[in-house]
C-alpha cells in the first residue's frame, strides 16, 4: 500500500492526540528507568539523570491530571535501590525531598491526593515527616491519586501482608476459608484502588522489577526505549493509543 505524505503526517497527528476518556486506563504505572544512561550520554553524573528525570515526571504527572487519569503509580525508589553508591542514594533522597517541598502546593492546588508506598521507617525522620505530612494534606483531595513508590518493593509488600493475615487467622480474627482476592488487595499499599491496567517500563529493558506484582497480574504492558528524562506528554499519548487499540481478555476468549 502506497502512503501519501499527508496520510502519513494525518497519522502521527491523530497519535499526539489523547484517546477518549472510555479508552483511558482507570490506574497507569510508571517504571522511570534510563536516568543514568541518559545523563552518560551526555557525559553528566548519574545524579544530573535523575534532577532531569524529575522535570519528565512532573509534565506526565500535570498531563494524566489533565486528562482525568484517575489512578497513577511512580517507582521512584526500590527497596533495592539502597544498594547503589551512597552519593548516588543521597542525591536522589535530596532530589525527592526538594520535590515534596516545592510541588506540594501545586498538586494540592490540582487536587492529586498522595500516597506513599513502601516502608516509610527507613527515612531520616525530618524526611519521614515530609511524606507524612503529604499525605496528611492531601488526604481528601478527589483527583488524581498519585502513588509514589518509595523503599517499594511488591514482594516485601505480599509479605507483610501474608504476615497480617496469619496473624489475624491464629488469632482467631479471620477464618482462613474466607479469605479471599480482596482480603490481600485490601491489606497492601494501593487499598481501595484498582488493579494496574497499564505498565509503562522507559529506558528499554523489559521486566517488571519487583513493582506492584499483585497489582499487575493482568496489566498491559509497553515498553520504551527512550529514556525517562526524555519521555514526554506525546510519548504518552502515543502509549495511550496503544493502549485504547489493545483488546484485553483477561484470560477469556472474547473481550472484557
Ligand atoms: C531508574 O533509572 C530511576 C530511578 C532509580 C529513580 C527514579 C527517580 C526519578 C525519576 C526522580 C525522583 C523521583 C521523585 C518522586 C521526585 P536508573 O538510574 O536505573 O537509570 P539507568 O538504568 O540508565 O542506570
Amino acid at each position: 500500500m502506497k502512503l501519501s505524505i499527508r496520510s502519513i503526517f494525518k497519522k502521527r497527528e491523530t497519535f499526539s492526540e489523547c484517546p477518549p476518556a472510555d479508552k483511558l486506563p482507570a490506574h497507569i504505572a510508571f517504571i522511570m528507568d534510563g536516568n543514568g544512561r541518559w545523563a552518560k550520554k551526555r557525559g553528566l553524573p548519574r545524579s544530573a539523570g535523575h534532577a532531569a528525570g524529575t522535570e519528565a515526571l512532573r509534565e506526565i504527572i500535570r498531563t494524566c491530571s489533565d486528562i482525568g487519569i484517575k489512578h497513577m503509580s511512580i517507582y521512584a525508589f526500590s527497596t533495592e535501590n539502597w544498594n547503589r553508591p551512597k552519593d548516588e542514594v543521597d542525591a536522589l533522597m535530596k532530589l525527592i525531598t526538594r520535590y515534596f517541598k516545592s510541588e506540594i502546593d501545586e498538586l494540592t492546588e490540582k487536587n492529586v491526593r498522595i500516597t506513599i508506598l513502601g516502608g516509610l521507617d527507613a527515612f531520616p525522620p525530618e524526611q519521614k515527616q515530609e511524606l507524612i505530612s503529604a499525605m496528611e494534606r492531601t488526604k481528601n483531595n478527589t483527583g488524581l491519586k498519585l502513588n509514589i513508590a518509595l523503599n517499594y518493593g511488591g514482594r516485601a509488600e505480599i509479605l507483610s501482608c501474608v504476615k497480617e493475615i496469619a496473624r489475624e487467622s491464629a488469632q482467631g480474627a479471620l477464618d482462613p476459608e474466607a479469605i479471599t482476592y480482596d482480603t490481600i488487595s485490601d491489606r497492601l499499599y494501593t487499598k481501595g484502588q484498582p488493579d494496574v491496567d497499564l505498565l509503562i517500563r522507559t529506558g528499554g529493558d523489559e521486566r517488571i522489577s519487583n513493582f506492584l506484582l499483585w497489582q499487575t497480574w493482568y496489566a498491559e504492558l509497553i515498553f520504551e526505549k527512550t529514556y525517562w528524562p526524555d519521555y514526554s506528554k506525546e510519548r504518552l499519548f502515543a502509549d495511550l493509543n496503544v493502549y485504547a487499540g489493545r483488546e484485553r481478555r483477561f484470560g477469556r476468549t472474547d473481550a472484557k
